[in-house]
């Protein structure tokens, strides 16, 4: 049977020099790659299963994608209430870095890579409720791209000038799109995904996202991602969990 234990994917280290993605990650994140380790690599023969955490299932791993692509969603919609009030209130780099990150975790990986390679196309031809889903968020997916070429090129210079208010009304519009669109996924589209697979291709599917992840990233693709979404909500004072705790409830009167 195989089998990808939590650590064991994500230690095994092999740099492509080919994906552009890949070098975006390690250099937002600072991390050098270290030469590749075949034997770091769990084998498929199931070592390790009984080790803390077990593994990570194919659909685990596009939803805790999504754990990473909402943080960065986060950080568009607290950034777009403080350019509103004031445009140098938030530093450029930080929103830039943050599409970025967005671009090659996000759209690169999670959506080119995997949904529209492997999730979308079984969806499809497996009919049913779900089948009518796929060419919308495939539309949502570039419709975001568009949005995200907008949010690099305005955040390139030191300012952002005029752009404020329009940008956050851009990125305002980019999180309420996939507040809903992962929102389907998860509850609608991965599931039905996963009913068309029998157990055990749904294992080759866990072993092959691994595969692809490390063409792409080369060693630690999701731990970079929430490394580097951790230093950019540092960076805007939002890393304290504490911070969005809500007020308390209104006395009804
Ligand atoms: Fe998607
Ligand atoms: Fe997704």
């Amino acid at each position: 049977m195989h089998s990808r234990l939590n650590n064991g994917r994500r230690n095994f280290l092999r740099v492509s020099a080919a994906s552009g993605a890949a070098l975006i990650l390690n250099s937002c994140s600072g991390q050098k790659a270290t030469p590749t380790t075949e034997s770091t690599k769990q084998p498929s023969s199931g070592k390790g299963e009984g080790e803390k955490g077990g593994e990570v299932t194919a659909t685990e791993d596009l939803m805790r994608e999504h754990g990473v692509l909402r943080r960065a969603l986060l950080v568009y919609s607290e950034a777009a209430v403080k350019i509103r009030s004031s445009p140098s209130a938030i530093p450029p780099d930080a929103l830039l870095k943050t599409a970025q990150l967005f671009r090659a975790f996000g759209e690169e990986y999670h959506e080119r890579k995997l949904e529209e390679t492997y999730i979308f196309p079984a969806v499809k031809k497996a009919g049913g409720p779900a089948a009518g889903y796929p060419d919308i968020l495939i539309a949502q997916h570039a419709r975001g791209r568009e949005i995200t070429d907008y949010i690099i090129a305005v955040t390139k210079g030191a300012r952002l000038g005029t752009a404020g208010a329009q940008l956050a009304g851009a990125m305002d519009s980019l999180v309420r799109m996939y507040r809903a669109h992962a929102a389907r996924e998860d509850t609608i589209v991965f599931p039905a995904w996963k009913q068309t697979l029998p157990a055990e291709q749904l294992d080759e599917m866990n072993d092959k996202f691994e595969d692809i992840e490390h063409e792409q990233f080369g060693e630690d693709g999701f731990e970079d991602a929430v490394k580097q979404i951790g230093e950019i909500e540092s960076e805007l004072g939002l890393a304290d969990l504490a911070v969005f705790t809500a007020s308390p409830a209104p006395t009804p009167q």
